[in-house]
């Protein structure tokens, strides 16, 4: 088992396969790997992560990027994982519409799809992309099709652009008819952008009102509230001290780094290409060794960038 000094075990492991993106969001943290450089981690060295991994009982693996689809030996890397409960992708949905069917017959077994505004003018002022928003759309309904559910749309709260649209979101998942799952993000202000800070209280009590049943994740002290059949889960990672204390994931950078937490870059662990399956359980055990939770209270702190 991994269990760090603050008593949390590590269950899943976070997996950045690249850097690029086809898409340039303005608020995107790039799963804190801009300084990476871009040699990108190879399958054999994912797939023997993982095997090291699971030999410690991980049982979830989430790839990320950039975006992953950039990379077109995604389903071989996931070929070659050993058996897991949980495999899974956060995507902006671009490209998915053409490979849903073989990501899902590779091994995939669900995916999250980034979805910051529900019309494609604000989609395109937030991603750069004026092209994108109806792919992305595609893109959900191949998944869908093709058994990669429940989906969870992510959207990222931002002020004047999904802040008052909350119940639209609503709306528009409830016509996946229970396939999408809404998961609403607190913005972390990584790239100067206060300005589209929304106030969570305001949208927590929102969601209250309209609630038929809450309920709270252990994970990041997640809430679940379930409205109008939609399931729909609020994600406040700033200043929540219960996000830390119950974080059970380790990340690995798209170079192939070991990673302790997304908000710091100063405590990696690199794996080295050639490094076996046992001697990554070693780093493995030394990275969990450097785990400290990055909100310990509640005092206000803001993002610092190591
Ligand atoms: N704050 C909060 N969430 C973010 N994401 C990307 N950038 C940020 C940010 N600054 C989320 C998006 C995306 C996932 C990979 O990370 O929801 O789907």
């Amino acid at each position: 088992m991994l269990c760090d000094n603050y008593g949390r075990v590590i269950t899943s492991l976070r997996i950045s396969i690249t850097k690029r993106c086809n898409l340039n969001c303005i608020y995107c943290h790039q799963e804190g790997d801009d300084f990476e450089p871009l040699r990108e981690i190879s399958p054999g060295t994912i797939s023997r992560t993982v095997t090291a991994a699971a030999g410690f009982g991980v049982k979830k693996v989430k790839f990320s990027g950039g975006e992953p689809l950039m990379r077109s030996d995604f389903e071989d890397i996931i070929a070659m994982l050993p058996p897991l409960k949980d495999i899974s992708a956060t995507t902006n949905g671009v490209l998915l519409a053409r490979r849903a069917t073989s990501l899902a017959s590779s091994g995939l077994d669900r995916v999250n799809i980034s979805l910051p505004a529900l019309d494609k003018e604000n989609y395109a002022k937030l991603t750069g992309s004026s092209l994108a928003f109806p792919r992305v759309l595609e893109g959900i309904s191949a998944a869908i099709d093709a058994g990669l559910t429940p989906i969870k749309l992510n959207m990222v709260l931002l002020k004047g652009i999904n802040d008052e649209r909350i119940e639209d979101a609503i709306h528009f998942v409830s016509g996946y008819e229970g396939n999408v799952i809404l998961q609403l993000i607190e913005l972390m202000n990584f790239k100067n952008i206060a300005g589209y800070m929304v106030d969570i209280d305001r949208i927590e009590k929102l969601l209250e009102s309209k609630a038929s049943c809450i309920k709270e994740r252990q994970l990041h002290r997640r809430k679940k509230y379930f409205i109008d059949g939609v399931e729909v889960e609020l994600v406040r990672p700033i200043d929540n001290s219960g996000f830390c204390a119950n974080c059970n994931r380790l990340r690995l950078t798209s170079s192939g780094k070991l990673k302790p937490c997304l908000m710091r870059n100063d405590n990696l662990v690199e794996i080295g290409e050639n490094a076996t399956v046992w001697e990554i359980g070693e780093m493995l055990k030394r990275t969990v060794e450097k785990r400290e939770p990055y909100y310990k209270d509640k005092l206000k702190q803001t993002i610092c960038r190591a």
